[in-house]
């Protein structure tokens, strides 16, 4: 079955859309295998975002990821890489349709207020980086 990563930003976080976006991710059927909230370190966030680094809007993208507590998913279903970024809709939002998560909670891309895995080789790398195999159930605690 398909996973992919999903990271609600600290703007989602700080407005208190965690259950606005969750509930549109678990409506829509897809499962929530992991989740956590946790805080970006500088080193983390450019692991994460190694393949913008050079663009004119890296820095922002670091000092804004890690500005305050993130929530990171692990989701699973059926095409559940391009259906998540369906749902998110366009990165700016201002160009993302009403009804989706950027078209209906964010006005500028910096604050676009969710992150998804844009293939299924990003998708792998990024589940990767912010779980472990355990946190994945994919080995049996203690
Ligand atoms: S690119 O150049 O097409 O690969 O970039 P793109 O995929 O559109 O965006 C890569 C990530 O950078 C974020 N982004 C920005 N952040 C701050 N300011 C500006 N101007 C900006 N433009 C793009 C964008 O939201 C992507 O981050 P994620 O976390 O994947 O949404």
């Amino acid at each position: 079955m398909e996973r992919t990563f999903a990271m609600i930003k600290p703007e989602g976080v700080e407005r208190g859309l965690i259950g606005a976006i969750i509930s549109r991710i678990e409506l829509k059927g897809y499962r929530i295998v992991a989740l956590k909230m946790l805080r970006i370190t500088p080193e983390l966030a450019a692991r994460h975002y190694a393949e913008h680094q050079g663009k004119p809007f890296y820095q922002e993208l670091i000092s804004h990821i890690t500005s305050g507590p993130v929530v990171a998913m692990v989701l699973e279903g059926p095409g559940v890489i391009a259906g998540l970024r369906q749902m998110m809709g366009a990165t700016n939002p201002k160009d993302a349709a009403p009804g989706t998560i950027r078209g209906d909670y964010a006005l500028e891309v910096g604050k676009n207020v969710i992150h998804g895995s844009d293939s299924p080789a990003s998708a792998a790398r990024e589940i990767a980086l912010f779980f472990t195999p355990g946190e994945l159930g994919e080995e049996q605690a203690g």
